[in-house]
């Protein structure tokens, strides 16, 4: 008789620990920290744009208004005037001429391997100015602004004509210099994971 008292206590602790346990699922994630985020937060996250552009926003821009927006976003400030003679990498090549006083920091982007020029498709330029540029004021750039700072790298880096403009239909167009001579010759197709460093 009392083996049996003991199992159904036994049972009974089992059962309210097992619902405690649901209620506490039903409550909160795993962890107990955080929440699963809103379509609106994904959204503002999920901001990689492929190869192919097909994430591109529409606007547009062309390299006149690229070359006005390089000053005034205080792009000049970190990558210096020409693009070439700031302390941070360089954006535009330089004449051959005129040396930096800055040092070239590891890993280091100079005239030969500028984004315009070693980069393997044009949209990598959009992606990377509107995630990470200016620095410390990240995602502050819009669409337009973007097209026409992309338009005015590569314009200047003798990429496209100045007069070109840039848009989602046009920039994942543009022939790349190093398109065909990456190290990994890969041929991106959209759902493809893009292996670190490529394009
Ligand atoms: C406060 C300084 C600062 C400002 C302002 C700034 N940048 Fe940068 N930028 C950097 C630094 C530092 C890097 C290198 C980051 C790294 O390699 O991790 C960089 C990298 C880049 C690169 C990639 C270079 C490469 O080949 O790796 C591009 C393109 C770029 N910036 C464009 C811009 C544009 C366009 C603006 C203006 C809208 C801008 N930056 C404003 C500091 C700045």
């Amino acid at each position: 008789m009392g083996a049996f008292t003991m199992d159904w206590r036994k049972l009974f602790l089992l059962v309210v620990v097992l619902s405690l346990a649901q209620l506490a699922k039903a409550q909160s994630p795993t962890y107990h920290v955080g929440r699963t985020p809103t379509a609106e937060e994904i959204h503002k996250w999920d901001i990689s744009i492929g190869p192919d552009g097909k994430e591109l926003p529409p606007g547009h821009g062309t390299a006149a208004e690229g070359a006005k927006l390089f000053r005034v976003k205080q792009c000049v400030v970190c990558h210096g005037g020409t693009g070439s003679n700031g302390p941070a990498p360089t954006l535009i090549k330089s004449d051959g001429k005129t040396k930096s006083r800055y040092p070239c920091l590891v890993p280091c982007v100079n005239d030969s391997n500028a984004m315009a020029i070693h980069a393997q498709y044009a949209t990598t330029m959009w992606d990377y100015i509107n995630r990470a540029m200016p620095l410390n004021q990240e995602g502050t750039l819009k669409p337009d602004e973007v097209y026409a700072l992309v338009a005015f790298l590569l314009f200047k880096n003798g990429v496209i004509p100045e007069d070109q403009v840039l848009d989602a239909q046009s920039l994942p167009k543009v022939k790349m210099p190093n398109r065909d001579h990456a190290a990994l010759a890969l041929e991106w197709k959209h759902g493809t994971p893009i292996v670190a460093g490529y394009p």
